[in-house]
């Protein structure tokens, strides 16, 4: 992870505009700015265009308008062979998780770490500290079809931390947990954002963002933006 002063911008959106296709604008003159650093909820109805935000800013799509700055690159000006090298420093958890099914649990955790060349000594012994910090200690050598809903969030979450991204951009990770985990992943995300990563969190769950009140909050409405604070 490159360490970065606080404060300067991590990633950027101005006027930004999305359309799948044909079809409408889903998202419209989005403007924001996350400071490094920083912990952002990302909320809004269902349909207001969090997932489709977030996809913006892990670069699995490109704006049909507007200017979009990660990592101070210029997104629209940045090669396509550059794209990968920007997208090892963001972590993702995908609303629908993405495992590889034919990957146990610790396997699918220890991939970024193998694609970046991490020591096997290392992966042994970071992956399942990690796994059981989330509580799947007894599930590490579980493939994803044998794993509940929550359990498949979980290892999508150690999956998109463990390497200490730069950006973490997770979308609804505690739509299938209880409360009990639900709060154990939030303070995991608070770690890791005391390490330096930036955060954003899109939820529809109001009590968890009630209860991190003090975390800012980037909120959607009909493909605007209509609050940042
Ligand atoms: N791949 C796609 N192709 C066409 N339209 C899409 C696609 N993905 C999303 N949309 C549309 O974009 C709009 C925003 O969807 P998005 O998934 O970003 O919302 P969301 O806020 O994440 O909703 P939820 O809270 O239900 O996850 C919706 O109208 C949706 O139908
Ligand atoms: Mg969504």
């Amino acid at each position: 992870m490159r360490h970065r002063p606080r404060g300067e911008n991590i990633i950027s959106f101005d006027s930004v505009g999305l359309r799948y296709g044909l079809g409408p604008e889903v998202l419209r003159d989005v403007t924001f700015a996350l400071p490094s650093g920083s912990f952002h909820f990302l909320t809004g109805p269902s349909g207001a265009g969090k997932s489709s935000l977030l996809r913006l800013m892990y670069l699995g799509l490109r704006p049909t308008r507007g200017r979009v700055v990660l990592f101070d690159r210029d997104i629209a000006t940045t090669r396509r062979y550059e794209l990968p090298a920007l997208r090892r420093r963001i972590g993702v958890v995908f609303q629908e998780f993405r495992l590889l099914d034919h990957l146990t649990a610790l396997d699918n955790v220890a991939l970024p770490l193998r694609v970046r060349g991490v020591r096997e000594a290392e992966i042994r012994k970071h992956v399942p500290e990690l796994l059981s910090w989330v509580g799947l200690a007894d599930q590490l050598g579980a493939k994803p079809s044998t794993l509940s809903g929550g359990q498949k969030q979980r290892v999508a979450i150690a999956r998109a931390v463990i390497g200490r991204p730069d950006l973490l951009l997770a979308d609804e990770p505690t739509g299938n947990v209880d409360d009990r985990i639900a709060m154990r992943l939030m303070h995991l995300f608070e770690e890791l954002n005391k390490l330096g990563t930036t955060i954003v969190v899109a939820t529809h769950n109001e009590s968890l963002v009630s209860r991190f009140s003090h975390n800012p909050r980037l909120h959607l409405e009909h493909g605007q933006v209509t609050r940042v604070n």
